[in-house]
Order: structure tokens, then sequence, then C-alpha cells
């Protein structure tokens, strides 16, 4: 049987066959994969190695830290940062629709990918190098899933590269590819990826964004960042977080309830809390959590965001209610 030293050591040796003494680009997402794939790549070619972290806007708080300093700072690898709030603000501004604010945000994902590999690209043969490698953390059930077999994989990063010039074709090194989720999370630890990192769970790739039911501004989304950040981290104490599968908490951006705080009549928004235990997030069942967690939380979080003046518990599971509320 395998152990995670023996697979880190072989996937070391083909990376470094592969790549030979070219450069590479990953694009960092913050999740488990793509860090983790990022790591094994560092270990096989160090600074050949240029990471990308597209922030748009719509992360939990502490998330772009999380990837600057406690990921790329402790692991040495470089990792550039591209700012892209505004752009996805300005795609989302006037939508409501689910749908289309997840085609939005799809699309400003892929154009901001596309520029920032342009970017890297015109850099690295400035410098007089090329990039002619691109890391995907591809898993072996991703590979299942669309279809199997040379390529199948690729349907993502096709779409990913499918805007740049027909001279710029990529290799893909995808060292996940025959690993399952709990193999690559005992791989990240072995190279020393930060468990906050690799024990996270899930997120979605429109993040906030499909978590404030109602036009997603920034004024929404800072009280959104501050009542997820508030639940997390009591979850996290109450020692729940192996328990959970993921807990989405919710803005009702466009309810408003009247509340007392202070000395005064409020009319502010609902926060839902959608605590889910699941195995596979295809069918889940909403989390019975102690009450008096709940009650920290709703305290804490009416307490300190002054535009939250009500916390409601989901008690749906899935079917018929989806985990995340659109
Ligand atoms: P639902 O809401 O469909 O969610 O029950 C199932 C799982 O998928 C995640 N999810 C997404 N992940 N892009 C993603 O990368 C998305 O658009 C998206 N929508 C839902 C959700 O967090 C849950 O783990």
């Amino acid at each position: 049987s395998w152990s995670t030293g023996n697979i880190i050591e072989e996937q070391v040796e083909k990376i470094r066959e592969q790549v030979g003494s070219a450069r590479v680009i990953c694009a960092l997402s913050g999740g488990v994969d793509s860090s983790v794939a990022a790591a094994l790549v560092h270990k096989a070619v160090g600074d050949q190695l240029t990471c990308f972290f597209i922030d748009h806007g719509l992360l939990r708080q502490g998330e772009r830290e999380q990837v600057e300093n406690d990921y790329a700072s402790t692991m040495g690898i470089k990792v550039v940062t591209i700012d892209e709030s505004e752009r996805f603000l300005t795609a989302l501004s006037g939508l409501t629709d689910p749908e289309e604010k997840r085609k939005a945000i799809g699309r400003e994902f892929i154009r901001s990918f596309e520029d920032a590999q342009r970017k890297l690209i015109e850099e690295a043969s400035g410098e007089g190098g090329e990039i002619k490698f691109l890391v995907q953390g591809t898993l072996y059930p991703d590979v299942v899933e669309s279809g199997g077999g040379e390529g199948a994989a690729n349907i993502k990063s096709h779409h990913n590269v499918g805007g740049l010039p027909e001279d710029m074709t990529f290799e893909l090194v995808e060292p996940l590819r025959t690993l399952f989720k709990d193999e690559v999370r005992a791989i990240g630890r072995e190279l020393g990826v930060p468990e906050k990192i690799v024990a996270r769970q899930p997120f979605p790739g429109p993040g906030l964004g499909i978590r404030i039911i109602g036009e997603v501004t920034f004024d929404r989304l800072e009280t959104l960042r501050a009542a997820d950040a508030i639940a997390r981290e009591e979850l996290t104490k109450a020692g729940l977080d192996e328990e959970i599968w993921q807990c989405p908490v919710v803005l009702l951006a466009d309810v408003r309830s009247v509340g007392v705080q202070g000395d005064g009549r409020t009319y502010g928004h609902p926060i839902v809390l959608r605590p889910v235990s699941s195995e596979d997030a295809m069918t889940a069942d909403w989390t019975r959590l102690p009450y008096d967690v709940l009650a920290r939380i709703s305290n804490r979080i009416t307490n300190e965001v002054s535009e939250v003046n009500r916390v409601v518990l989901d008690v749906t599971s899935k079917p018929p209610g989806t985990i995340e509320w659109e």
C-alpha cells in the first residue's frame, strides 16, 4: 500500500520530468485542491512556479490573508494577488436572479483568469522565460465525473484557457489526478500546508455572492462577512467543525423586520444559519447544533453587526432544500 511519503516522492519525480526547467503557473482558489497541487509542484520545481489568486471581493473574512500569509509566506511560494473586486461588483450591479448572478460571476472569473495569465506570460517573456505549464488540482473523482480518460478532466481548463491567443497553449500538470480527497489532505499535511486550508469545509466558487439574497453590494458583503466570521469562530470554538459539513450564513438583504436594539427601534435584516451534515453534498440534513452555541452566535451577531437584528435557523433537509439558498 502507498504511504503519503511515497505518493509525494513519486509525484515530485513525475513533475520534474514533465516540466524540466520551464516555468509553471497555477491559479489558487484558497481551497484544498489547488493549494495542495501548488505545494507539490513547488516542492518539485521551486521558484519555477508562480501562483495567482483572484480576489473577487466575494471572499470570507481573512481568506485572502490566509492564502497570502498563512500559505504563501510560510511555504515560500510566489503568489500574485489580483484584486478584481470592483470588476465583480460592477458586473453584479442590478442583478437579483440567482442564475444571472452565477453567470456574471463565472464570466468575470474567466476574464480575470485570462487577464492574469496574459500578464504573467508577458512578464515571464520579458525575463526571457516561457510559461508552458498550468497546474490544476484535478482529483480522481473529477476525472471520473467528467467521463474519465485523457483529456476528460480538461473541460475546465479548456474553458479557462479558451480566450487566449492560439499560440498560447498550456500543458496541464495535474499531480492529484489519481487521488481522493482524504489522500490529498494527508499529502497537504505532510507538505506543511496550514491546517486551516487542509481541513477547509466546502465553499462555493461564487462565494458570498450567492449568500446575499438580493442584489450584491459592497455594504451588504461587509455585513455578511462580519456575521459569517462570528458564526465560523463560534462553531470552531465549540469544536463542531468536524461534525458539520458546512454552514452557509445567508443575508436576506431584501427582507426587513422590526427589532429593538439598545434604546431604539430598528428595522434591520435577518441572517440565516444553515448548518448541514452530509456525506457528499448530494443529500444533507440540518445539523442539530447545541442551543447554547446557537445562542452565542445569535447574541454576538445581533450585538456586533448593526444591520442585523434577527438570526434564524434553517431546519430544512436536502431535498427539498438545497444547501445554498441560491
Ligand atoms: P447545493 O446548494 O446545490 O450545494 O445543495 C451543494 C454543494 O455545492 C456547493 N455549491 C457550489 N460550489 N460553485 C461551487 O463551486 C457553485 O456555484 C456552487 N453552488 C453550490 C455548496 O456549497 C455545497 O457544498
